[in-house]
Protein backbone atom coordinates (compact mmCIF):
# COMPACT_ATOMS: atom_id res chain seq x y z
CA UNK A 1 0.00 0.00 0.00
CA UNK A 2 2.75 2.38 1.08
CA UNK A 3 4.96 1.86 -2.43
CA UNK A 4 1.13 2.35 -4.08
CA UNK A 5 1.06 5.68 -2.27
CA UNK A 6 4.96 6.58 -2.88
CA UNK A 7 4.63 6.02 -6.85
CA UNK A 8 1.44 7.62 -7.02
CA UNK A 9 3.16 10.58 -5.49
CA UNK A 10 6.19 10.73 -7.14
CA UNK A 11 3.75 10.62 -10.55
CA UNK A 12 1.93 13.58 -9.17
CA UNK A 13 4.98 15.61 -8.74
CA UNK A 14 6.34 14.41 -12.31
CA UNK A 15 2.53 15.67 -13.48
CA UNK A 16 3.17 19.18 -11.36
CA UNK A 17 6.40 19.11 -12.82
CA UNK A 18 5.68 18.73 -16.68
CA UNK A 19 2.53 21.18 -16.47
CA UNK A 20 5.35 23.95 -14.98
CA UNK A 21 7.62 23.66 -17.66
CA UNK A 22 4.73 23.76 -19.87
CA UNK A 23 3.13 26.46 -18.50
CA UNK A 24 2.32 29.54 -20.75
CA UNK A 25 4.36 32.48 -19.74
CA UNK A 26 2.80 35.41 -18.29
CA UNK A 27 2.43 37.79 -20.94
CA UNK A 28 3.30 41.77 -19.42
CA UNK A 29 2.26 44.78 -21.73
CA UNK A 30 4.22 47.75 -20.72
CA UNK A 31 2.36 51.04 -22.73
CA UNK A 32 3.57 54.27 -22.72
CA UNK A 33 3.43 57.26 -25.08
CA UNK A 34 6.99 58.04 -25.70
CA UNK A 35 10.08 57.39 -27.20
CA UNK A 36 12.32 54.36 -26.52
CA UNK A 37 15.20 56.89 -26.45
CA UNK A 38 13.43 59.08 -23.49
CA UNK A 39 13.87 57.87 -19.88
CA UNK A 40 10.89 56.13 -19.77
CA UNK A 41 11.73 54.47 -22.78
CA UNK A 42 15.00 53.44 -21.30
CA UNK A 43 13.33 52.12 -18.22
CA UNK A 44 10.78 50.22 -19.70
CA UNK A 45 13.33 48.06 -21.59
CA UNK A 46 15.34 47.67 -19.23
CA UNK A 47 12.46 46.09 -17.38
CA UNK A 48 12.30 43.66 -20.02
CA UNK A 49 15.00 42.83 -20.39
CA UNK A 50 15.34 42.22 -16.93
CA UNK A 51 12.36 40.38 -16.61
CA UNK A 52 13.36 37.54 -18.98
CA UNK A 53 16.84 37.34 -18.21
CA UNK A 54 16.09 36.53 -14.69
CA UNK A 55 12.83 34.45 -15.58
CA UNK A 56 13.32 33.30 -18.81
CA UNK A 57 10.14 32.19 -20.80
CA UNK A 58 7.89 32.01 -17.31
CA UNK A 59 7.35 35.66 -19.04
CA UNK A 60 6.91 37.55 -21.66
CA UNK A 61 7.20 41.36 -21.65
CA UNK A 62 6.01 43.77 -24.57
CA UNK A 63 7.18 47.40 -24.27
CA UNK A 64 4.78 49.49 -26.59
CA UNK A 65 5.85 52.91 -26.94
CA UNK A 66 4.72 56.52 -28.37
CA UNK A 67 0.96 55.85 -27.74
CA UNK A 68 1.01 52.45 -30.27
CA UNK A 69 -1.12 50.43 -27.97
CA UNK A 70 -3.03 53.48 -25.39
CA UNK A 71 -2.51 56.87 -24.66
CA UNK A 72 -2.51 58.00 -21.37
CA UNK A 73 -5.85 59.13 -21.35
CA UNK A 74 -7.44 55.76 -21.46
CA UNK A 75 -4.14 53.53 -20.21
CA UNK A 76 -5.50 53.42 -16.68
CA UNK A 77 -8.80 52.25 -17.24
CA UNK A 78 -7.38 49.76 -19.81
CA UNK A 79 -4.92 48.65 -17.30
CA UNK A 80 -7.89 47.91 -14.63
CA UNK A 81 -9.56 46.09 -17.36
CA UNK A 82 -6.64 43.55 -17.58
CA UNK A 83 -5.34 44.85 -21.52
CA UNK A 84 -2.32 46.42 -20.08
CA UNK A 85 -0.40 45.50 -16.85
CA UNK A 86 2.20 48.11 -17.09
CA UNK A 87 2.30 51.67 -17.70
CA UNK A 88 3.95 54.98 -16.12
CA UNK A 89 1.53 57.96 -17.21
CA UNK A 90 2.85 61.42 -16.00
CA UNK A 91 1.97 62.26 -12.20
CA UNK A 92 -0.04 64.92 -13.60
CA UNK A 93 -2.86 62.04 -15.32
CA UNK A 94 -3.59 60.84 -11.98
CA UNK A 95 -6.64 63.07 -11.01
CA UNK A 96 -9.80 61.22 -11.99
CA UNK A 97 -8.25 58.62 -9.14
CA UNK A 98 -6.36 60.93 -6.40
CA UNK A 99 -5.77 64.49 -5.65
CA UNK A 100 -2.81 63.99 -3.94
CA UNK A 101 -0.47 63.35 -7.07
CA UNK A 102 -1.85 67.39 -7.85
CA UNK A 103 1.17 68.01 -5.48
CA UNK A 104 3.97 67.55 -8.57
CA UNK A 105 1.97 69.89 -10.92
CA UNK A 106 2.37 72.78 -8.25
CA UNK A 107 4.77 75.46 -9.96
CA UNK A 108 7.89 75.71 -8.87
CA UNK A 109 7.91 73.57 -6.00
CA UNK A 110 10.90 71.89 -6.97
CA UNK A 111 14.42 73.88 -7.33
CA UNK A 112 15.56 70.59 -9.62
CA UNK A 113 15.35 66.78 -10.14
CA UNK A 114 17.59 66.09 -7.25
CA UNK A 115 14.67 67.71 -5.24
CA UNK A 116 12.17 66.06 -6.73
CA UNK A 117 13.99 62.39 -6.28
CA UNK A 118 14.58 63.31 -2.98
CA UNK A 119 10.92 63.98 -2.14
CA UNK A 120 9.83 61.12 -4.41
CA UNK A 121 12.33 58.72 -1.55
CA UNK A 122 11.39 60.30 1.25
CA UNK A 123 8.61 58.66 3.95
CA UNK A 124 5.58 61.33 2.51
CA UNK A 125 6.87 61.22 -1.41
CA UNK A 126 6.85 56.86 -0.38
CA UNK A 127 3.49 56.95 0.79
CA UNK A 128 1.52 58.05 -2.23
CA UNK A 129 2.73 55.55 -4.43
CA UNK A 130 -0.52 53.65 -2.44
CA UNK A 131 -2.88 56.16 -2.60
CA UNK A 132 -5.00 54.49 -5.32
CA UNK A 133 -4.37 51.20 -4.11
CA UNK A 134 -8.74 51.71 -2.85
CA UNK A 135 -9.11 51.94 -6.83
CA UNK A 136 -7.33 49.03 -8.09
CA UNK A 137 -3.76 50.94 -8.87
CA UNK A 138 -0.42 49.95 -7.48
CA UNK A 139 1.83 52.78 -7.70
CA UNK A 140 5.72 50.61 -8.19
CA UNK A 141 8.33 53.26 -8.53
CA UNK A 142 8.52 57.35 -9.53
CA UNK A 143 10.75 57.61 -13.02
CA UNK A 144 11.53 60.87 -13.97
CA UNK A 145 11.58 62.43 -17.11
CA UNK A 146 12.67 66.56 -16.03
CA UNK A 147 12.24 69.89 -15.42
CA UNK A 148 9.61 71.45 -17.94
CA UNK A 149 10.28 74.28 -20.12
CA UNK A 150 8.28 77.11 -21.86
CA UNK A 151 7.77 77.07 -25.74
CA UNK A 152 6.38 79.27 -28.17
CA UNK A 153 6.95 80.86 -31.53
CA UNK A 154 6.96 84.21 -29.69
CA UNK A 155 10.16 84.56 -27.02
CA UNK A 156 8.27 84.35 -23.42
CA UNK A 157 10.80 86.36 -21.29
CA UNK A 158 8.25 87.42 -18.78
CA UNK A 159 4.65 86.04 -17.36
CA UNK A 160 2.87 89.41 -19.59
CA UNK A 161 4.45 87.69 -22.92
CA UNK A 162 1.83 84.27 -22.47
CA UNK A 163 -1.02 86.18 -21.89
CA UNK A 164 -3.92 85.68 -24.44
CA UNK A 165 -1.79 82.69 -25.87
CA UNK A 166 -3.11 78.66 -26.29
CA UNK A 167 -0.95 76.76 -24.29
CA UNK A 168 -1.72 72.86 -24.65
CA UNK A 169 -1.47 71.07 -21.41
CA UNK A 170 -1.97 67.35 -19.92
CA UNK A 171 -5.38 66.55 -18.18
CA UNK A 172 -4.13 68.51 -14.96
CA UNK A 173 -6.66 71.17 -13.31
CA UNK A 174 -3.52 72.50 -11.72
CA UNK A 175 -2.04 73.08 -14.98
CA UNK A 176 -4.63 74.46 -16.38
CA UNK A 177 -4.65 76.81 -13.18
CA UNK A 178 -0.99 77.79 -14.09
CA UNK A 179 -1.52 79.13 -17.24
CA UNK A 180 -5.01 81.04 -16.17
CA UNK A 181 -2.82 82.69 -13.81
CA UNK A 182 -0.64 83.87 -16.07
CA UNK A 183 -3.86 85.26 -18.80
CA UNK A 184 -2.97 82.45 -21.09
CA UNK A 185 -6.05 79.77 -22.17
CA UNK A 186 -5.20 75.86 -21.50
CA UNK A 187 -5.99 73.53 -23.76
CA UNK A 188 -5.85 70.04 -22.41
CA UNK A 189 -4.52 67.43 -25.49
CA UNK A 190 -3.21 63.79 -25.77
CA UNK A 191 0.17 63.98 -26.01
CA UNK A 192 0.50 62.20 -29.33
CA UNK A 193 -1.87 65.05 -30.70
CA UNK A 194 0.87 68.21 -30.03
CA UNK A 195 2.77 68.24 -33.05
CA UNK A 196 0.36 68.64 -35.18
CA UNK A 197 -1.33 70.98 -33.17
CA UNK A 198 1.83 73.07 -32.76
CA UNK A 199 2.71 72.79 -36.67
CA UNK A 200 -1.01 73.68 -37.64
CA UNK A 201 -0.69 76.96 -34.97
CA UNK A 202 -4.19 75.08 -33.25
CA UNK A 203 -1.96 75.74 -30.31
CA UNK A 204 0.60 78.43 -29.38
CA UNK A 205 2.94 77.21 -27.06
CA UNK A 206 3.56 74.00 -24.89
CA UNK A 207 5.21 73.22 -21.62
CA UNK A 208 7.22 70.29 -21.67
CA UNK A 209 11.19 68.56 -20.43
CA UNK A 210 13.99 68.85 -22.87
CA UNK A 211 13.34 65.01 -23.86
CA UNK A 212 9.83 65.28 -24.78
CA UNK A 213 10.71 68.79 -26.64
CA UNK A 214 13.66 66.94 -28.97
CA UNK A 215 12.20 63.25 -29.22
CA UNK A 216 8.76 64.55 -30.75
CA UNK A 217 10.73 67.23 -32.66
CA UNK A 218 8.45 69.97 -30.92
CA UNK A 219 11.49 72.76 -31.23
CA UNK A 220 11.01 72.26 -35.14
CA UNK A 221 7.30 73.89 -34.54
CA UNK A 222 8.72 76.39 -31.96
CA UNK A 223 10.71 79.04 -32.64
CA UNK A 224 11.52 79.83 -29.28
CA UNK A 225 12.35 77.89 -25.80
CA UNK A 226 12.03 79.43 -22.46
CA UNK A 227 14.39 77.86 -20.11
CA UNK A 228 12.27 78.11 -17.23
CA UNK A 229 12.41 75.02 -15.68
CA UNK A 230 9.15 76.12 -14.02
CA UNK A 231 7.29 72.56 -12.99
CA UNK A 232 8.48 68.86 -12.58
CA UNK A 233 7.15 65.88 -15.51
CA UNK A 234 7.88 62.52 -13.83
CA UNK A 235 5.84 59.11 -13.87
CA UNK A 236 4.45 56.67 -11.67
CA UNK A 237 4.76 53.24 -12.19
CA UNK A 238 2.08 51.40 -11.95
CA UNK A 239 0.25 48.35 -12.61
CA UNK A 240 -3.29 46.84 -11.63
CA UNK A 241 -3.14 45.36 -7.74
CA UNK A 242 -4.90 42.51 -8.53
CA UNK A 243 -2.75 41.75 -10.97
CA UNK A 244 0.50 41.85 -9.44
CA UNK A 245 -0.58 40.49 -5.63
CA UNK A 246 -1.68 37.39 -7.88
CA UNK A 247 1.30 36.87 -9.00
CA UNK A 248 3.12 33.36 -8.42
CA UNK A 249 4.95 34.09 -5.39
CA UNK A 250 8.65 32.46 -7.34
CA UNK A 251 7.93 35.14 -9.89
CA UNK A 252 6.70 38.60 -7.83
CA UNK A 253 9.73 39.38 -6.08
CA UNK A 254 12.00 39.41 -9.43
CA UNK A 255 10.11 41.41 -11.42
CA UNK A 256 10.10 43.87 -7.80
CA UNK A 257 13.64 43.56 -7.94
CA UNK A 258 13.77 44.03 -11.64
CA UNK A 259 11.38 47.63 -11.17
CA UNK A 260 13.74 48.68 -9.30
CA UNK A 261 16.71 48.15 -11.09
CA UNK A 262 15.25 49.62 -13.50
CA UNK A 263 13.92 52.50 -12.19
CA UNK A 264 17.27 53.33 -11.27
CA UNK A 265 18.62 52.94 -14.30
CA UNK A 266 16.35 55.24 -15.89
CA UNK A 267 16.69 57.82 -13.04
CA UNK A 268 20.63 57.79 -13.21
CA UNK A 269 20.35 59.10 -16.87
CA UNK A 270 17.47 61.04 -17.14
CA UNK A 271 19.51 64.45 -16.06
CA UNK A 272 21.93 63.22 -18.93
CA UNK A 273 19.30 62.18 -21.43
CA UNK A 274 17.57 65.63 -20.71
CA UNK A 275 21.18 68.03 -21.17
CA UNK A 276 21.93 65.82 -24.44
CA UNK A 277 18.87 66.79 -26.05
CA UNK A 278 18.84 69.93 -25.04
CA UNK A 279 22.43 70.29 -26.67
CA UNK A 280 21.04 68.56 -29.98
CA UNK A 281 18.38 71.28 -29.87
CA UNK A 282 20.56 74.39 -29.61
CA UNK A 283 22.99 73.00 -32.05
CA UNK A 284 19.92 72.35 -34.82
CA UNK A 285 19.59 76.33 -34.82
CA UNK A 286 15.35 75.41 -35.26
CA UNK A 287 15.09 77.05 -31.91
CA UNK A 288 16.34 79.50 -29.97
CA UNK A 289 16.43 78.75 -26.33
CA UNK A 290 16.27 81.72 -23.77
CA UNK A 291 17.46 82.30 -20.52
CA UNK A 292 15.99 84.04 -17.79
CA UNK A 293 17.59 86.69 -15.81
CA UNK A 294 16.85 85.52 -11.80
CA UNK A 295 14.67 89.06 -11.59
CA UNK A 296 12.58 87.59 -14.80
CA UNK A 297 12.35 84.34 -13.41
CA UNK A 298 10.89 85.89 -9.97
CA UNK A 299 8.20 87.44 -11.87
CA UNK A 300 7.04 84.06 -13.56
CA UNK A 301 7.12 82.24 -9.88
CA UNK A 302 5.59 85.17 -8.33
CA UNK A 303 2.92 85.16 -11.59
CA UNK A 304 2.10 80.94 -11.08
CA UNK A 305 2.53 81.05 -6.81
CA UNK A 306 -1.65 81.78 -6.45
CA UNK A 307 -1.94 78.16 -7.64
CA UNK A 308 -0.60 76.64 -4.57
CA UNK A 309 -3.26 78.24 -2.18
CA UNK A 310 -6.02 76.83 -4.72
CA UNK A 311 -4.95 73.64 -4.31
CA UNK A 312 -3.19 73.28 -1.02
CA UNK A 313 -6.91 71.65 0.57
CA UNK A 314 -6.83 69.23 -1.74
CA UNK A 315 -3.57 68.50 -1.43
CA UNK A 316 -2.25 68.83 1.91
CA UNK A 317 -0.46 71.88 3.51
CA UNK A 318 2.21 69.31 5.76
CA UNK A 319 2.38 67.16 2.13
CA UNK A 320 3.75 70.36 0.15
CA UNK A 321 5.41 71.42 3.38
CA UNK A 322 7.33 68.06 3.23
CA UNK A 323 7.87 68.56 -0.19
CA UNK A 324 9.77 71.85 0.01
CA UNK A 325 11.85 70.97 2.36
CA UNK A 326 13.44 68.76 -0.26
CA UNK A 327 15.00 72.05 -1.81
CA UNK A 328 17.08 72.44 1.40
C1 LIG B 1 4.92 61.77 -21.31
O1 LIG B 1 6.04 62.26 -21.13
O2 LIG B 1 4.67 60.60 -21.03
C2 LIG B 1 3.83 62.62 -21.89
C3 LIG B 1 3.65 63.87 -21.14
C4 LIG B 1 2.62 64.77 -21.77
O3 LIG B 1 1.47 64.36 -22.01
O4 LIG B 1 2.94 65.94 -21.99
Amino acid sequence: MRSVFTALTAIGLMIGAAAAANAEPITIKFSHVVADTTPKGVGALHFKACAEEKLGDKVNVEVYPNSQLFNDDNVLEAMLLGDVQLAAPSLSKFNKYTKKLDIFDLPFLFNDLEAAEKFQKSEAGQALLSSMEDKGIKGLGYLHNGMKQLSANKPLRVPADAAGLKFRIQSSDVLAAQFEALGAVPVKKPFSEVFMLLQTNAIDGAENPWSNIFTQKFFEVQKYITESNHGLLDYLLVTSAEFWNGLPDDIRPVLDDCIAESTKAANDSALSIAMEQRQKIIDSGSSEVLQLTPEEKAQWREAMKPVWAKFQDNIGADLIEAAQAANN
